[in-house]
């Protein structure tokens, strides 16, 4: 009978609240706050905004090109503040519910985050395919005027 090596131990996954800003700084249809995030254990970027007085999050990603949608950093709202708009090729996603309602996003949707909204502050809520950047995962920026690092030879 073969033999298996053992599994390597579960990863603790975070669920708590994980604090992401005043709520003050969050206004209606107003510039979104972009943060770090892993989702299935990858870096990637996530966004809260402001929305008929309720805060939504969504994964930074679109459904038609997984690529980030704002158009400048924060700004994922069209000229009317009506729609999530994808920068790339136009696909525009609902707000409350980041369903695709026009463009080539299809049937798709947003990955969307849990939020809270207490005590004049915003959190958001880790889930078992989105968690928070690990400290490991913090890579210093090189100072300025630093020489690239060498490739292996
Ligand atoms: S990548 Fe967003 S619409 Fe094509």
């Amino acid at each position: 009978m073969a033999e298996f090596a053992p599994l390597p131990p579960p990863v603790d996954r975070v669920t708590e609240a994980q604090y992401l800003c005043t709520s003050a700084e969050l206004t209606e249809r107003g510039q979104a706050i972009v943060f770090d995030v892993r989702m299935w254990n990858a870096p990637a970027r996530a966004f809260a905004l402001r929305f008929d007085d309720k805060v939504v999050a969504y994964i930074n990603r679109c459904a038609h090109v997984p690529t980030e949608m704002d158009w400048q950093a924060g700004q994922f709202l069209d000229m009317d503040k009506r729609w999530i708009l994808c920068s790339i090729h136009g696909a525009a996603y609902e707000p409350a519910d980041g369903r695709c309602v026009g463009g080539p996003c299809g049937q798709g949707r947003l990955m969307p985050i849990v939020t809270d909204e207490r005590d004049g502050e915003v959190y958001w809520y880790p889930s078992k395919d989105i968690q928070p950047v690990a400290f490991d995962d913090d890579v210093p920026p090189a100072p300025p005027g630093a020489a690239a690092p060498e490739s292996p030879s």
